[in-house]
């Protein structure tokens, strides 16, 4: 474990005015994204449209850090660079997200379990290798009726602190994502109860588990109305709840949280992060860490087209640009209006 390379990691990931793009969706989510433009997602797909996210002019300005999928992390740019080769050379950090997907948790009718613990220990030594400084695992909350459960809750936290462990000891950075997802039709209050009982039952393992709080990044899910509830927060609302738990839950010596968008719109993903990147006195820094909230706009104006590559590029700087100012407090709906 070199806590100095983990230390430097966790710095650059959270440097100022900088954030994380996410680009580690499965085959099956590139699928499904690539269907809403009619694009056939293939390998070479795949990897034409990360690569012009990645080597979009000026991003590294704004991107800190990049999530990759396995397949991604072995791909090259147009010139035969390997990704992550590419980024190194640009001061963008590679990471790499590490579980196998949110399964079935048996006798929990409703509820998942994140998997992927099996063979961790030898894929993060073959991850470093390729240049992997940081590694994400996702656990997916559900809310619903009698849901989540206490099993859901600890099975999970269990699993991101072994999760945890084993990547502090490969000298990798874990970002640890115990999402609350927002489909349903709970109120934000109930968002706001379950979100902390979620972190709550995750640090208690990290501990449980000697993690170094001043070695992970939490990749929060923000506190929002479920998605069909008729009461629908505005952002002080957001802002306010998600930091009220992120105060209760989250060590003040860890070094940033990052944010996931959700399914939340574009602008709204910005407004949020801004309302509360304006607080003073935070102990963490907070910054972005979105796919879709980064991605929406760029993958529309790419159409599977390369002759769209530019348009397309511009799409995610801009997206990347707002989003970097957000994280200091510093965006305004203006400046959304000003690039239309
Ligand atoms: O695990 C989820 C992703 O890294 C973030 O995706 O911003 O679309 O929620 P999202």
């Amino acid at each position: 474990m070199d806590k100095k390379l983990l230390s430097n990691t966790a710095a650059t990931m959270v440097a100022k005015g900088r954030g994380i793009l996410a680009a580690d969706e499965s085959s099956g989510t590139c699928e499904t994204r690539f269907k809403t433009i009619n694009t056939a997602c293939t390998e070479e797909s795949r990897r034409a449209y990360r690569g012009l996210l990645f080597t979009t002019p000026g991003a590294e300005q704004f991107i800190s850090g990049v999530i990759l999928y396995d397949e991604t992390i072995r791909q090259k740019t147009d010139d035969g660079v390997l990704f992550p080769d590419y980024m190194a050379r640009k001061g963008i950090l590679p990471g790499i997200k590490v579980d196998s997907g949110a399964k079935n948790l048996a006798l929990c009718p409703g509820e998942k379990v994140t998997e992927g613990l099996d063979g961790l220990r030898e894929r993060l030594a073959a991850y470093f290798k390729l240049g992997a400084r940081f590694a994400k695992w996702r656990a997916v909350i559900t809310i619903g009726d009698g849901i989540p459960s206490h099993t859901c809750l600890y099975a999970n936290a269990h699993a991101l602190a072994r999760y945890a462990a084993l990547c502090q000891d490969a000298s990798i950075v874990p970002m640890i994502e115990p999402e609350v997802l927002l489909d349903g039709g709970h109120s934000i209050e109930r968002c706001e109860e379950v979100s902390e009982a979620a972190l709550r039952a995750t640090y208690a393992a990290l501990s449980a588990h000697n993690v170094s709080f001043e070695h992970v990044i939490l990749k929060a899910s923000m506190v929002v109305s479920g998605k069909t509830n008729a009461r629908q927060a505005g952002v002080d609302e957001v802002a306010e709840r998600t930091l009220r738990v992120l105060k209760r839950t989250v060590p003040a010596a860890q070094p940033g949280v990052v944010f996931l968008s959700g399914g939340q719109s574009d602008v709204s993903a910005t407004a949020h992060l801004n309302a509360m990147a304006s607080m003073k006195g935070l102990p963490w820094p907070l910054t972005f860490s979105y796919s879709r909230a980064l991605q929406n706009s760029a993958l529309n104006a790419w159409q599977g087209q390369n002759a769209n590559a530019g348009a397309a590029q511009r799409a995610f700087h801009h997206r990347a640009q707002m989003n970097g100012l957000a994280s200091q407090g510093r965006w305004k709906a203006e400046l959304e209006k000003q690039a239309a």
